[in-house]
């Protein structure tokens, strides 16, 4: 385990499974509506990539660089489109694909953006969810698992940048980012 990491929280194998389960719920879902998957850039990286790998219908993948953390352990509610897809939604079902769902400011704001684009229909998939982050009203319509008030990182996550790397969700050691 890497030395800033207290606990593993949601380790490599618990993950594939998240995948594979997910992955047979949206080929379900979405059979014959060839849905557009919208990552949102920087932390679903991971995820989207195991994900897809599980579903087994057409789809197309595209992304968006949405920041609300802004670096710190908080987010910051304040969400910024940094990078904006390349093609339209006009009457896609999208999906969009998150690592985690905490204020929920993130998903909600790109959720009202593509509904107000024209899409058909909006929902949301995340590895985690952490519903005693929320601000605003907003559950997931997949969630891969619920986790507890902790500040995780890997698989994604990032703490100043770092850590998406890691290959399984772990808490942060608090003396890491309390200085
Ligand atoms: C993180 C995370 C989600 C969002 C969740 O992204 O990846 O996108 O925050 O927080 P919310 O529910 O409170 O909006 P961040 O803004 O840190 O950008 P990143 O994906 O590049 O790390
Ligand atoms: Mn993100
Ligand atoms: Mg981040």
């Amino acid at each position: 385990m890497h030395q800033d990491i207290d606990e593993v929280l949601v380790s490599e194998a618990q993950i594939e499974a998240i995948c594979l389960k997910l992955g047979k719920q949206l080929s379900e879902d979405y059979k014959d509506k060839n849905p557009l998957f919208i990552g949102l850039l920087n932390g679903c990286v991971p995820f989207m990539s195991a994900l897809i790998k599980r579903v087994e219908i057409p789809i197309e993948i595209q992304f968006m660089a949405v920041s609300s953390y802004h670096g710190g352990i908080e987010s910051s509610g304040d969400v910024k489109i940094k990078y904006d897809l390349e093609r339209s939604v006009m009457n896609r079902d999208c999906v969009i694909v998150e690592d985690i769902v905490d204020t929920g400011a993130t998903v909600k704001t790109i959720t009202s953006l593509l509904l107000h684009r024209g899409a058909r229909s909006v929902k949301v998939v995340t590895l985690l969810d952490k519903p005693s982050g929320r601000k605003v009203e907003l559950i997931p319509d997949y969630i891969g698992i619920t986790i507890p008030k902790r500040f995780v990182v890997g698989f994604g996550l990032d703490y100043n940048e770092f850590y998406r790397n890691l290959p399984y969700v772990g808490v942060l050691k608090p003396s890491v980012y309390i200085k």
